[in-house]
């Protein structure tokens, strides 16, 4: 098995530096299969069993988060004129290579996963794969039992027939959610646009690839992937 310096798995996994890394460990909050280690320098298995401050951490040479993603930010890692979502990270992040894995609108809020696995995000973006993705959406005027024929036959768009989209009226029937198996450009907005000339008046996407959002996270918040998502988007 794969072994490592117990101070570079500390800090690739925790995203710190490596000195914040040997501090961790010098000052006894780092455990190794149940043991208090105070030296960096020491090489542990990688499948070991790690704590930082009694909690279980994975190793993973790649980052994956779960970001809350707030209105009026742009979904990608550059741009010149607008603030992106990697401002919501310290520069560490940028430095190892995070990036957004698909684009939202600036106006949509909700669920975006970022990684440095591209692995990963190429397979979870490719057009084959039809991650399933479900967005709550409200619109100006209310859905109606038409609306969801519509979107279930789809539209044509950019030439091409949008794939099947679930259409699930809420009580209020201005309200509902939205489940395309595809990502075409502002797809959400040009399918309610359709349905009698719907406005978007509010995104979120609240799924991906069988994430769902975490409740607790306020918009702008983030937090890493457990080891049980991680497979999940892994195996989708
Ligand atoms: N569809 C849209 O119209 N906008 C998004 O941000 C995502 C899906």
């Amino acid at each position: 098995m794969a072994s490592i310096r117990l101070d570079k798995l500390i800090s690739s996994s925790l995203i710190v530096s490596r000195k914040d890394a040997v501090n961790l460990i010098k000052s006894g909050r780092v455990c190794v299969n149940g043991e208090i280690l105070k030296k960096g320098d020491i090489k542990v298995d990688e499948q070991a069993k790690i704590t930082v401050d009694g909690k279980n951490i994975v190793y993973s040479d790649n980052i994956y988060i779960m970001l809350n993603m707030p209105s009026g930010l742009i979904s990608s890692t550059d741009d010149n004129r607008e603030k992106t979502v990697m401002s919501l990270f310290d520069k560490s992040y940028s430095d190892k290579g995070l990036f957004p894995c698909g684009r939202l609108d600036k106006d949509t809020v909700g669920l975006l996963i970022m990684t440095t696995d591209g692995t990963l995000a190429h397979k979870l973006l490719s057009p084959k794969h039809h991650a399933k993705k479900t967005y709550e959406v409200r619109c100006d005027k209310p859905f109606t039992l038409e609306d969801v024929q519509i979107m279930k036959d789809g539209i044509m768009m950019d030439g091409k027939r949008t794939k099947e989209a679930l259409l699930e009226i809420q009580n209020d029937p201005c309200f509902a959610k939205i489940t395309l198996t595809e990502g075409k450009f502002h797809e959400i907005k040009r399918l309610c646009y359709a349905c009698g000339q719907k406005e978007v008046l509010f995104l979120k996407r609240i799924t991906f690839g069988g994430i769902v959002l975490d409740e607790n996270l306020e918009e702008g918040q983030w937090r890493n992937l457990t080891e049980s998502e991680i497979e999940m988007l892994k195996s989708n």
